[in-house]
């Protein structure tokens, strides 16, 4: 791994026991790698998010397990340390799933040193899974963009995103920005509208960051252009990642999905949503009801950070004494969604069709 010029957010050192991550927080002014080699500073780095998105937070928890199956006591402490790990971050099903499935290897073993072993391997597994699951979905995806690219004689394709649901936040390739990496690598012409994702600003520091470094033609817009753009014709897409999907098709992803989806409806402009397996919840089909939405600290909505000459600074925007509320997520109803991109391929947001394509894995849900 070329630390100075890193295309994945999370690799492990030779030592088989140091977890090297981007750390998020930094980008995109300062490229600075973080190693964990204990649970806490994992958990820690799960909740400042010096790592995040869905994929990624469940690697990062995967290799969590194999930090606690090093260190903790006896098979009750592994599961313990598992579970706070779990705990993190509530709305990404990833994190979850991952853990639960490297828990559940390492248990397989009875010695600690075989746990660890165990462990590591499944968490190599699970990334590895991610980055195959993602590179599929960016085939499967770069048809449609043909398919407009095609309708509009080559010229660029116009495609809004929200947040950031690229490589950084998925291993490789990324879920959301897979489709358009396929195609800007296929030669079609492509334009990336950037929602800036207010209140950490995802899409400005991080997706906007991504992009340019592969040469991908994009524009920052704050998150109520969307709406705008669309009356006027200057999108043709909208393509946004998901925290977790239920077996309904419902979509929990970053606060603001919602009204893009709702803007997308109103003016016909196609919205999908692009996720690999491991963010279906197949337990539930109702996400309003289900899909628990984190609620995080009010400070991240009422301060912005930035660059300040050499330095990365933090202001505070609103009247020092006015409170704040941040709700991290959104559910965008299945009625909402044009389509489901994942690495067996397209479906629309339905029970029946979602099914249909992971008949091995949909089960009874609510
Ligand atoms: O709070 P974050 O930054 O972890 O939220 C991430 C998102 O909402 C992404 O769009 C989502 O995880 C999509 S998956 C790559």
């Amino acid at each position: 791994m070329d630390e100075l010029n890193p295309d994945r957010p999370i690799w492990l050192a030779e030592d088989g026991l140091t977890v090297k991550v981007i750390d998020q927080r930094k980008l995109p002014h300062r490229l600075e790698i973080l190693e964990l080699t204990t649970v806490d500073q994992v958990i820690e780095a799960i909740v400042e998010m010096v790592v995040r998105g869905a994929p990624l937070i469940g690697v990062t928890g995967a290799y969590g397990v194999m930090l606690a199956a090093a260190s903790a006591e006896g098979r009750d402490g592994l599961e313990k340390e598992a579970a706070r790990i779990r705990a993190a971050r509530p709305t990404a099903v990833n994190l979850a799933w991952a853990v639960d499935r490297t828990l559940a290897a390492a248990l397989k073993c009875e010695r600690a040193g075989q746990q660890v072993a165990a462990a590591c391997k499944e968490a190599g597994l699970i990334a590895a899974e991610e980055v195959e699951n993602c590179r599929r979905i960016g085939i499967h995806g770069a048809g449609l963009i043909e398919q407009i690219s095609r309708r509009k004689n080559g010229a660029a394709v116009n495609i809004l995103t929200h947040c950031n649901a690229g490589w950084l936040a998925c291993v490789q390739w990324g879920t959301a920005t897979a489709p358009i990496y396929a195609a800007h690598q296929q030669g079609l012409k492509v334009h990336v509208w950037v929602d800036e994702t207010r209140p950490l600003n995802q899409g400005a520091r991080l997706t906007a960051w991504e992009l340019g470094r592969r040469g991908v033609d994009h524009t920052v817009i704050v998150d109520n252009a969307g709406g705008h753009l669309m009356q006027h014709g200057l999108v043709d897409m909208v393509i946004v990642g998901t925290d977790r999907t239920t077996a309904a098709g419902d979509v929990a992803n970053k606060i603001g999905t919602y009204l893009k989806a709702l803007a997308a409806r109103d003016n016909n402009v196609p919205f999908y949503v692009a996720l690999p397996s491991s963010t279906f919840d197949w337990q539930i089909r109702d996400g309003l009801r289900r899909i628990p939405i984190e609620e995080r600290d009010p400070d991240e909505v009422r301060y912005v950070q930035g660059l300040a000459g050499d330095h990365t600074r933090q202001v505070l925007i609103p009247p020092v004494r006015s409170p704040a509320a941040n709700y991290a997520f959104d559910v965008t109803p299945a009625r909402l969604v044009t389509g489901l991109i994942t690495e067996r391929g397209i479906c629309r947001a339905t029970v029946e069709e979602i099914a249909r394509l992971f008949p091995d894995k949909a089960r009874a849900s609510s």
